[in-house]
């Protein structure tokens, strides 16, 4: 899938700019419509569906990236999952709209860190 660049700033720094504190709320209602809209597709974007992959465009718009992970399942999605995927969503804001949930990052990612910071270890012995 080739992208073309978006323009305009992912959620979560958008949300961090106390220029934008009249907007960001609505930004990100806008954003949590647009999750439930692929939910209600039947289009799971697994744990991908974080805020640094939700772009607001400057006309207030939501343009998503990164969508190599998303795929169409058979059957819809279950409660339990399509609440992960917005708590996820949420913890990852800067406060106050993280809903004073602790970050929520993925195995993935918590490897990476971890495979970074004994690289860096590794770096700094020698
Ligand atoms: N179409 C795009 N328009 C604007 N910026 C983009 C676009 N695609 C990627 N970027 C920028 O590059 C960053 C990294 O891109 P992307 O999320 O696709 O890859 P990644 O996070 O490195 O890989 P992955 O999420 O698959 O591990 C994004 O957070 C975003 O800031
Ligand atoms: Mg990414």
């Amino acid at each position: 899938m080739i992208m073309l660049p978006v323009a305009g700033v992912p959620i979560d720094q958008f949300a961090a700019n106390p220029e934008n504190h009249d907007q960001a709320q609505e930004a990100i209602a806008q954003a949590e419509r647009t999750l439930a809209r692929l939910q209600d597709c039947r289009l799971d974007w697994k744990t991908d569906c974080k805020p640094e992959h939700f772009f607001v465009r400057p006309d207030g718009s939501i343009a998503l990236i990164d969508l190599e992970r998303l795929r169409l399942r058979k059957k819809p999605l279950p409660k339990d999952y399509r609440n992960m995927q917005l708590r996820r969503f949420r913890s990852l804001l800067p406060k106050p709209f993280n809903h004073g949930l602790p970050r929520i990052v993925s195995r993935r990612r918590l490897r990476r860190a971890k495979m970074a910071s004994n690289n860096q270890g590794a770096l700094a012995s020698n």
